[in-house]
């Protein structure tokens, strides 16, 4: 195993490349699935306008719009965009779901949402949370949420080349929102566990670090 550090990623330089050429090397590289704590989030609320940070291939983006959600879904690669525009198709749900393409650390799209949902955004590349967090906050419409959703641990199946990946607390998360405490509500925070079948079939238990902030 080589020494393998953040700062010598390539993709560091240029993320856009990075995620379209990982998409690129696969037909689909996510389950398709909807992610369970988004699921379990949403399947409690009364469907509303939702935006999807780092939508990749649609899997929660169908899901939500299968359900009722309007969908504003964005992502740094197009290559994922397109993917998820096919799949809209197929599961008959394009006309509720627009796509954009953004490096959310250089802009935002415009407006406000019922619910802004971030689902693995962060692996494996770290984004600065700080950055990014605060404008998700700013999308979210008064009675609003904010659902953050981040591997809590690698999994069991990970090679030991993971090891340099510094997994973030709930209260690190949250703390990086930058809330007004007085104009939020905290409404989860801590970890998630959730059984999931790895690579070769096996089955292991994951950790979700999850954070669940309602707008007064
Ligand atoms: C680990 S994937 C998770 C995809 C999806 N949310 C899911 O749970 O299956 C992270 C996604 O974030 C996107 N992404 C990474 N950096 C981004 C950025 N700066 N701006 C917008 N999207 C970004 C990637 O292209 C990728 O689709």
């Amino acid at each position: 195993m080589t020494g393998h550090h953040h700062h010598e990623h390539p993709a560091y330089t240029d993320p856009a490349r990075f995620w379209d050429e990982r998409y690129g090397q696969r037909d689909r590289i996510w389950s398709g699935r909807v992610n369970p704590v988004l699921a379990e989030v949403a399947g409690t609320l009364t469907p509303g306008t939702v935006l999807d940070l780092g939508s990749g291939e649609g899997g929660d983006a169908v899901w939500l719009a299968s359900k009722g959600w309007r969908v504003t879904a964005v992502d740094i690669s197009s290559v994922a965009l397109d993917r998820l525009a096919v799949e809209a198709e197929r599961a008959g749900v394009a006309d509720r779901i627009t796509t954009v393409r953004h490096d959310l650390t250089q802009g935002f799209p415009p407006g406000r949402y019922d619910l802004v949902s971030a689902q693995f955004f962060q692996s494996p590349l770290v984004l600065p949370r700080e950055k990014v967090l605060p404008p998700a906050a700013e999308a979210v419409a008064p009675g609003g949420r904010l659902l953050v959703v981040e591997h809590g641990a690698p999994p069991p199946w990970a090679g030991p080349d993971t090891g340099h990946h510094r997994f973030a607390e709930p209260e690190e998360i949250l703390a990086a929102m930058n809330l007004d405490p007085d104009g939020w509500d905290t409404e989860r925070l801590g970890a998630a566990r959730r059984t999931a079948t790895g690579p070769d079939g096996q089955t292991g238990e994951l950790i979700d670090h999850v954070v669940l902030v309602r707008r007064r």
